[in-house]
C-alpha cells in the first residue's frame, strides 16, 4: 500500500474513492465539495439518508460519473481520541469494502492534529487489508483487496508535512499489527516455538547486509534448552519439560540509536500452546490457548515496526518460547524449581506457567542495562473478569513509567488501566516449602500474578501488561487484534524524541 499526503486542490486529486469526514452540518472542504455537486450531499442530509451520527458510513455515487464514489464518514459527537479512532475504523472498513483501487481521505473535520490523525488512518486502513494468510494452503481462496494507493488530503502545506511523518508511522504501526496477527491466528501444529526462532531470524536476517541504506543494527539469537540450563533457567525450562518441542529463549536486538543509550527490553510471553500442564485445562475453547505467545507476537510485531520507520530507539526483545504440555516428564503439583535469579519456586498449579518463563526472561533482561523493561503477556483469565476485552491490564514499579504508558495508550486508543502491587498481595504468594508459590488462591489473579513478577524486577523500572483479554477476540470474529503493538510502539516513539 502505498500512503502519500496532499495539501492540492482537492478535486485535482485522482481518485476512485473520497472519504469525507462529516457531522450533519457541512464546513470547509465538505460544504465546497457539496456545491460543485450540485448539493448532492446536503440533500442526502435533507432527507435523512445520512446523518452524520458518529462512525455511520454511506457510500454515494458522484453523478455522471462511474466509478467514482464519496464515502461519507459521521463524525458528530466524536470529540475524544477513542471515538475519533473508532470512526476512522469505521471509514477504513467502508473503504475497503468497495472495490477502490485509490483513494483520498479528507484529513478535515474530525481531529485538527494532522500527523496524529494521519497516523490513526494509515494505521487503521493496514489493519482493515489485513487477510489471514492460511498454512497450510487451503483450496477456498479469499478476494484479494484492491486498494493499492492512499492519498491523505491536508487543509495546509504545514498539515501535509506533519501528515507524511504521521502515515510513514501508522502504515508501520498496522503492518507490526498484522504480523502479529498472522503468527497469533497460525495454528499450534504450525507455530510451534522453533517456528517463532525461525520467523524472528527470518526478521533481521537481511537487515545486517544492508545496513548501508538502513541506519539500524538488528540481529536475532536463539538460545537452546542446553544453553538455558546452563544459565540455570530451571523455572522456564519446567515448563517446556512435558512438551517434546523444545523451548527457545529467542533475543532481538534493535539498534537504531547510538550504542551508549541504554535500551528498552520487551519480554513477550510465548507459550505456543498453554493445555495448562498437569493441571489440565477444561476442553471448552481451549483452542484458542493457541494464542497464548500473543505477547512474544507483539514483540515482534513491534521489531518489525523498527526497522520499517527505522526508529531512533535501542530495544531489545527476549521472547521466551515454550509449549506446556502434560507428559511423562512434565512437572507436577507441588514440585520445587530453581529460577535462575537463584529464588526457588514452588509449582502449585503447572497452569500458572506464564509467569515461569517471564520470571527467568526478566532476570535475562538486567544483563542488557536496560533502561526500562516492559514485559507483555497473555498472563490470566482474571484480568478478562476485571476489564474485560476493552483494556490491558497495567502494573509496575514505577509512577512515572505507568503514567507514559497510559497516555500512550489514550493516545493510541490501545488503551490500558493500572492496577496496584500492594505487599498484601504479595503475601499471598507465601509458600511452606520454597521461596515463592506459582499462585496466589482465587482472589486479585491478576495482581498476584504481577507480584510474583515483582520479585524479578526488583533492578529496573519496569511494568507488565496483562493481554489476556485484549489480543485476541473470541467467537464469531475469532482472531488475533494485533494489540498491544500500538501502544507499544506509542511509547517507543515518545522515548524517540
Ligand atoms: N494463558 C493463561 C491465561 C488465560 C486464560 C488467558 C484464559 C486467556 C484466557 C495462563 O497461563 C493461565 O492459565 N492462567 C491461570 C492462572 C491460575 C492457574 C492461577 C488462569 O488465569 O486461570
Ligand atoms: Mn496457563
Ligand atoms: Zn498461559
Amino acid at each position: 500500500m502505498d500512503f502519500t499526503a496532499s495539501a492540492a486542490q482537492l478535486l485535482n486529486i485522482k481518485a476512485d474513492s473520497l472519504i469525507l469526514p462529516t457531522g450533519p452540518q457541512l464546513k470547509d472542504s465538505a460544504d465546497a465539495l457539496d456545491k460543485s455537486l450540485d448539493g448532492a450531499i446536503s440533500s442526502l442530509i435533507k432527507a435523512g439518508d445520512f446523518s452524520g451520527s458518529s462512525g455511520e458510513t454511506l457510500v454515494m455515487h458522484i453523478p455522471g460519473v462511474s466509478g467514482k464514489r464519496i464515502i461519507l464518514l459521521g463524525t458528530a459527537g466524536a470529540n475524544s481520541q477513542q471515538q475519533q479512532i473508532k470512526v476512522i475504523g469505521a471509514g477504513a472498513a467502508a473503504l475497503l469494502k468497495t472495490p477502490s483501487v485509490k483513494a483520498v481521505w479528507v484529513g478535515e473535520g474530525l481531529s485538527d492534529d494532522s500527523e496524529w490523525q494521519a497516523g490513526i488512518v494509515a494505521r487503521s486502513i493496514q489493519a482493515a487489508s489485513y487477510q489471514y494468510a492460511p498454512v497450510p494452503k487451503s483450496v477456498k481462496k479469499s478476494k484479494p483487496k484492491k486498494l493499492k494507493n492512499l492519498t491523505y488530503w491536508a487543509p495546509s502545506k504545514a498539515d501535509a508535512t506533519a501528515a507524511k511523518k504521521g502515515l510513514i508511522y501508522g502504515a508501520a504501526v498496522g503492518n507490526g499489527m498484522n504480523a502479529a496477527r498472522q503468527l497469533g491466528n497460525l495454528p499450534a501444529n504450525i507455530c510451534t516455538p522453533s517456528f517463532i526462532a525461525a520467523e524472528a531470524k527470518a526478521l533481521t536476517k537481511g537487515q545486517a547486509s544492508s545496513r548501508a541504506k538502513s541506519r539500524a543494527k538488528v540481529s536475532t539469537s536463539v538460545l537452546s534448552e542446553a544453553q538455558m540450563r546452563k544459565l540455570k533457567m530451571g523455572s522456564l525450562l519446567s515448563v517446556s519439560a512435558g512438551s517434546v518441542e523444545p523451548g527457545h529463549l529467542i533475543v532481538i536486538k534493535y539498534q537504531g540509536t547510538k550504542a551508549s543509550t541504554k535500551p528498552v527490553v520487551l519480554v513477550g510471553k510465548a507459550v505456543t500452546f498453554d493445555t495448562g500442564g498437569i493441571s489440565l485445562k477444561p476442553g471448552g475453547g481451549m483452542d484458542e490457548m493457541k494464542y497464548d505467545m500473543c505477547g512474544g507476537a507483539s514483540v515482534i510485531g513491534v521489531i518489525n515496526a523498527l526497522i520499517e520507520t527505522q526508529m531512533a530507539v535501542n530495544v531489545v526483545a527476549i521472547i521466551p518460547a515454550v509449549e506446556n504440555m502434560p507428559n511423562g516428564n512434565a512437572t507436577k503439583p507441588g514440585d520445587v524449581v530453581t529460577s535462575m535469579s537463584g529464588q526457588t519456586i514452588e509449582v502449585l498449579n503447572t497452569d500458572a506457567e506464564g509467569r515461569l518463563i517471564l520470571c527467568d526472561a526478566l532476570t535475562y533482561a538486567e544483563r542488557f542495562k536496560p533502561d526500562t523493561v516492559i514485559d507483555i503477556a497473555t498472563l490470566t483469565g482474571a484480568v478478562i473478569s476485571a476489564l474485560g476485552k476493552v483494556t490491558a491490564g497495567l502494573l509496575s514499579n514505577d509512577d512515572q513509567l505507568a503514567e507514559q504508558l497510559l497516555s500512550s495508550g489514550t493516545r493510541s486508543g490501545d488503551r490500558a488501566w493500572r492496577l496496584p502491587l500492594y505487599e498484601e498481595y504479595d503475601e499471598l504468594l507465601k509458600s511452606n516449602f520454597a521461596d515463592i508459590a506459582n499462585i496466589g488462591g482465587p482472589q486479585a489473579g491478576t495482581i498476584t500474578a504481577a507480584c510474583f513478577l515483582a520479585r524479578f524486577t526488583k533492578k529496573y523500572k519496569w511494568a507488565h501488561l496483562d493481554v489476556a483479554g485484549t489480543a485476541w477476540l473470541s467467537g464469531a470474529a475469532k482472531g488475533s487484534t494485533g494489540r498491544p503493538v500500538p501502544i507499544l510502539m506509542d511509547y517507543l516513539r515518545s522515548k524517540a524524541g
